[in-house]
């Protein structure tokens, strides 16, 4: 998605707030302008022309409603939004002045941001949700399952960011060959229509539930197979809007998947299947929702009810990062800047929140989606609480979400097998995770 020519300033002094704001407009790929007091935002307004300007109220040299009428002598077409704590503020209408800005009270959740937003720019909104929808093609991973058959799409090489070329017209048989010798070019994926995405989906989805009773397929096929769906359903969850229908068809999925998974003969022949995944972020998710289990099941929590919660939860855990540019999902954490650490650490916030506006959520989820970056030593985000404050299966997702990382790592180079990753916990982290679970994961693993 390439920038919009649109810019917004963000003048308020605390850090947090201007954080939270920034990962909230992050997905509307424009530029964003900071400044901590008055006289800096003045001039940045003089030198950049922001659209739209979102100021606190209380400014260490003056406050957001002084700098709200001096742009409205100097530049009446700039937009203002004031954003407060201040109830004197919300509940007096002598200071809230209709016609110079918007009020936006603190804290706010994103659909209340987006609310003020459309009011004062609907274009914004609008540009916004035609640059998401004409994400025309989705990807899809090589793999086995496509060869033989007619193709029930067409697909499609990325070439660059706007650039696809068609490889197979739809009806065609695909050949093994010529998957095979993009394959050796280094191709790892395959894009296809998003119209005709969604059918792919439910296809996968619908042969996931025959699938896993066929006696006749081997495990290790089978499981390719929902690795397969996975990375399709994963593709869809982060690419397109998230609703109820995705969370009731993600859960039955997980759990599907879990009854094949189960039935390797090894853990660590899983983790070799994932390894070879084209897409490191899904592998991550579906590494992390199934070591999750398997862990717990190792120390003894093996009812439906945990079971089921912990699948969900670590297929979902970052969901947070959706509207995270594509290289900030998958670069490697060491080399991140200062901003970009803090706006990262936000994603298990803000994936809570992504789930707040579908209904009939268990609080469990959420509990694993906002804590699983926590320590135990309280050295982890976002709340730095310690052992006791944390939900147990938040403990259990945030392990495995470190070893994945370890294993599955991204950089070149970096990827430990699955017993270098316990190790490198042992000696480095120990205190950072639960000592009895640390112990029952090494057994899972080196067993
Ligand atoms: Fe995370
Ligand atoms: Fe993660």
């Amino acid at each position: 998605m390439s920038k919009i020519p649109f810019k917004i300033l963000i003048v308020d002094p605390d850090h947090n707030a201007f954080d939270f704001l920034n990962t909230q407009l992050i997905r509307f790929q424009l530029t964003i302008l900071s400044s901590r007091n008055l006289v800096d935002a003045k001039k940045l307004i003089i030198s950049d022309r922001p659209d739209l300007i979102i100021a606190e109220m209380y400014l260490p040299d003056g406050s957001g409603v002084d700098l709200f009428s001096w742009m409205e002598k100097n530049f009446p077409k700039a937009k203002s939004i004031l954003v407060t704590s201040d109830v004197n503020v919300i509940t007096n209408n002598t200071t809230y002045d209709h016609d110079l800005y918007e009020l936006l009270v603190k804290p706010f959740p994103t659909t209340e941001l987006d609310r003020v937003i459309k009011k004062i720019y609907p274009e914004l909104l609008s540009i916004f949700e035609k640059e998401a929808s004409r994400q025309k093609y989705m990807e899809i991973s090589f793999n086995e399952f496509l060869v033989g058959t007619k193709a029930l799409m067409s697909l499609y090489l990325k070439l660059s960011v706007t650039k696809f070329v068609k490889i197979v017209h739809k009806g065609e048989i695909i050949e093994n060959a010529l998957l095979e010798k993009y394959k050796k070019k280094g191709v790892r994926s395959i894009y296809v229509e998003s119209e005709e995405y969604d059918s792919y989906l439910d296809l996968g989805l619908k042969a996931s539930d025959i699938i896993k009773d066929k006696k006749n397929i081997s495990i290790e096929k089978k499981t390719k197979f929902f690795i397969h769906v996975s990375d399709i359903f994963q593709e869809k969850l982060y690419k397109t809007s998230f609703n109820e229908d995705d969370f009731n068809d993600a859960q039955s999925f997980v759990v599907d998947t879990l009854e094949v998974a189960a039935k390797n003969k090894s853990v660590m022949d899983l983790m070799e299947l994932l390894k070879n995944n084209s897409n490191v972020h899904y592998a991550h998710c579906l590494a992390v929702s199934i070591y999750s289990v398997l862990l717990a099941k190792k120390l003894q929590w093996s009812t439906d009810k945990t079971t089921g919660i912990l699948a969900i939860g670590g297929f979902l855990h970052d969901i947070g990062k959706k509207n995270f540019p594509e290289e900030l999902r998958t670069k490697p954490y060491s080399t991140f800047s200062e901003e970009e650490l803090r706006l990262y650490e936000n994603h298990t916030i803000l994936g809570a929140e992504i789930l707040t506006r579908i209904e009939n959520i268990p609080k469990e989820v959420f509990q694993i989606i906002m804590q699983h970056h926590e320590c135990i030593d309280g050295s982890g985000y976002p709340f730095g609480i310690t052992n006791v404050n944390i939900f147990p299966l938040a403990k259990v997702v945030g392990l495995v979400n470190r070893f994945a990382n370890l294993v599955l790592e991204t950089e070149k180079g970096k990827a430990m097998t699955p017993k270098e990753a316990i190790k490198y916990i042992e000696y480095n982290e120990k205190e950072k995770f639960d000592s009895k679970m640390l112990e029952e994961l090494k057994r899972l693993i080196i067993l």
